[in-house]
Order: C-alpha cells, then sequence, then structure tokens
C-alpha cells in the first residue's frame, strides 16, 4: 500500500511530480484555457472586484501563494483568511465578491462555514478540492479539482502541490476571461508551468542531502524559516509541517519583518532555513534574500538555504544550500517548499514518531 516507502507521507512526496501533472491535465486546448467546471457565468467574473480566499492550515498556505498570483496577473485585490477568523468578524462581501474556498477533503467545517457564509452575503464562491462530492464543492457554485489521488497521510503534501496548482489555473483563467493577459501570455505561462512536474521530480531525485540533513538534526528544538514574496508561504508551510508531524517547535516569517522582532530568536547554532528567490526574476526580491541570510549568520544562524541552480550569491552566507531547478519566480513556489517537506518527513521518522498519524490531529476535521 506505501509502495515500499515507510509511511504514507513518504510516498505522497514522491508523488507529487504526477500529482501537478494531473492537476495540470488536459486544461490548455487551442490555445485557451478550459476550465469545465468553472461554471460561472463569464460576466460575473467580469465584474468581480475582490477575491476573498478561505481556508484553514496547509490549504491557507496554498491561498497565500494565490494571492500573489491572481493579483499579478489579474490585478484585483486579493486577501486571504483563515475561515474561521473570517466567519465570525463580519467581513465585507458582496454580490461582486468572488471567495476562493481552498478545502483538500471539502469536508473542513471551518471552512464550510465560511463559504455558507459568503452566499448568504449573494458573493459567488469556488471550491479547490481533492474529493468529489464532499460538501464544499456541493454547497459552492463552481469547483475546481486537483486530482492528485487520495491523501492518506495527515499531513498535506501532494495536495498543497495541487491547491497550489489549481490556483494558478484560476488565475489564468480569471486573466483570460477579462481580458489581462494576452493568449500569448497566457501560453508561455502555461508552457512554464507544464515543465514543473518534470521539475518536481528533480528536486525528488536529489533528496539524499536534504534526507541527511535531517538526520543529523533530530535533536533540534527550534526551527525556523524564513521567505520573501511566495518563499513566505512556503516558510510558513515549513515550519507547520515541522511542528505537526515532528513535534519540533519552528515559526515561518517573512523575511523583511526579521528585524522588527524575531530576530531577536536568533542565536548561536540556531538553525534557519532560507527560501531564496530566483536572481532571475525583476525586481531586488533576490538581493534582500541573500541581505538576510547575511544578517541571521551574522548572529550566528546556521543557514540551510534553499536556492536556484547556478545561484552562487548565496555560497558566502550558506551553511548549506539546497538546490532547485530554474522557474519563475512564482512558480518557484511548487519547487522550494519539497525539500522543506522531505526534511520533516525524515526527521520524524528518523525519531520513530508515527508521521502519518500525528498525535492530536486528524485528517479532516469536521467539527469548528
Ligand atoms: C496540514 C494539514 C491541515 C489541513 C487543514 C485543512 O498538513 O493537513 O492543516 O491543511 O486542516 O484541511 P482541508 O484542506 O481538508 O480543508
Amino acid at each position: 500500500q506505501k509502495g515500499g516507502y515507510p509511511s504514507f507521507m513518504a510516498k505522497e512526496i514522491h508523488e507529487q511530480a504526477g500529482a501537478v501533472a494531473d492537476t495540470l491535465l488536459g486544461r490548455l486546448s487551442d490555445g485557451s484555457l478550459q476550465l469545465d467546471e468553472m461554471d460561472i457565468d463569464p460576466s460575473v467574473l467580469r465584474s468581480v472586484d475582490k477575491i476573498v480566499v478561505v481556508a484553514c492550515g496547509t490549504a491557507a498556505n496554498a491561498g497565500e501563494v494565490a494571492k500573489y498570483a491572481i493579483e499579478h496577473w489579474c490585478r484585483i485585490p486579493t486577501e486571504v483568511e483563515l475561515a474561521h477568523e473570517f466567519r465570525y468578524r463580519d467581513p465585507v462581501v458582496t454580490e461582486k465578491t468572488l471567495v476562493v474556498a481552498i478545502s483538500q477533503s471539502g469536508e473542513t467545517m471551518d471552512t464550510l462555514m465560511a463559504v455558507r457564509h459568503a452566499r448568504e452575503q449573494g458573493a459567488k464562491v469556488v471550491a479547490i478540492c481533492n474529493t468529489r462530492g464532499s460538501t464544499i464543492p456541493r454547497e459552492s457554485d463552481a469547483a475546481l479539482y486537483l486530482h492528485v489521488g487520495p491523501e492518506i497521510a495527515v499531513a498535506s503534501t501532494k495536495a498543497y502541490l495541487g491547491q497550489i496548482a489549481a490556483c494558478y489555473l484560476l488565475g489564468l483563467f480569471l486573466a483570460q476571461v477579462r481580458g489581462n493577459l494576452y493568449p500569448d501570455e497566457i501560453a508561455a505561462l502555461m508552457a512554464d508551468l507544464e515543465q514543473i512536474p518534470d521539475q518536481i521530480q528533480q528536486v525528488l531525485d536529489n533528496s539524499g542531502q536534504i534526507e541527511q540533513l535531517a538526520a543529523d538534526m533530530q535533536d533540534a528544538n527550534s526551527v525556523l524559516f524564513l521567505g520573501r514574496h511566495v518563499g513566505y508561504p512556503t516558510a510558513m508551510e515549513g515550519a507547520l509541517k515541522l511542528k505537526e508531524i515532528a513535534y519540533i517547535h519552528a515559526e515561518g516569517f517573512a523575511a523583511g519583518e526579521l528585524k522588527h522582532g524575531p530576530i531577536a530568536l536568533v542565536e548561536e547554532g540556531q538553525p534557519v532555513f532560507v527560501i531564496v528567490p530566483s536572481p532571475h526574476g525583476r525586481h531586488s526580491l533576490h538581493s534582500k534574500v541573500v541581505s538576510n541570510i547575511q544578517e541571521v549568520r551574522a548572529r550566528g544562524a546556521r543557514t540551510l538555504v534553499i536556492a536556484e541552480e547556478g545561484d552562487d550569491a548565496v555560497l558566502p552566507y550558506a551553511d548549506e544550500v539546497i538546490r532547485v531547478p530554474a522557474t519563475r519566480t512564482l512558480f518557484a513556489a511548487l519547487l522550494t517548499v519539497i525539500p522543506l517537506q522531505i526534511f520533516s518527513c525524515e526527521l520524524a521518522t528518523a525519531k520513530g514518531l508515527d508521521v502519518d498519524q500525528p498525535r492530536n490531529l486528524a485528517k479532516s476535521v469536521t467539527v469548528e
């Protein structure tokens, strides 16, 4: 059942190239993006003036990645809110709001209550889900399925990648419907996205280094994760995985926030993962993150740096460099999280913990 892997989580991590390929499969026809399940009238999609993504846990981290993509491509103000907070704070929702509910199981009660609340206010709801026929897509106006296959391990991995890929599809679809991107721009983005499954496989094929690192770090009692742009939700997700399955205190930060407080945590030997954006991106994002590595290293941190192949600017400040293939800044979210997933899985396995059934957690949280 586990296909020779020690846990379902390890198996599902190693299925991710195929999982993302399946999420993307058959979406492009005659140069245009087809999302058959998106049966919301295009005129309604054109009138949307705000997007609110509601989700919990890992799905909310996928939503944070979606925000960067959707705002960049569609120029629609997008916010991401934990579903349980959204529901109970009287949020501003109108008929022009598009609510995107992300849920692997489709049964998370917090997310379902947010969906019901949004629809009562007249908003349209698109569900991004893995489980066909589950409650959240049934109660939504439209559903986009991940097609990543059943996820057994409590800690979400392949569904996270599927959720991000599905959010990219949704963003590109909205940009197509609303005319924010030209068809050839969408085709170029899709072509790069379609390279991602092979690139995921390359990351998986190179997992020896991160496995060794995890085996050596079993005694860590705190690990920090830093990133900017989509590296920020990646840092949050890396920290969440480590907490939930390895029971190690971990925190993810936006790297720019360091100097506003968290850098006080850094002392000699503190392990800090840093997710570095592509040096070929358009902004000065890359050099800012390199400076952040320098800042924590100067205070004694052990820097574990996830960087694009050929990015040598990180070398002087990195105790360890984990390489990922080059892609667009936005799409890197589908690659840089993988070493972090493997790190948690291997570390928890090395500690002899029940990786698939962490204490106090359930796969689907059907209570509020
Ligand atoms: C973390 C994890 C949880 C879920 C969250 C939402 O690995 O699995 O944080 O992501 O409970 O679950 P779904 O996506 O089923 O709504």
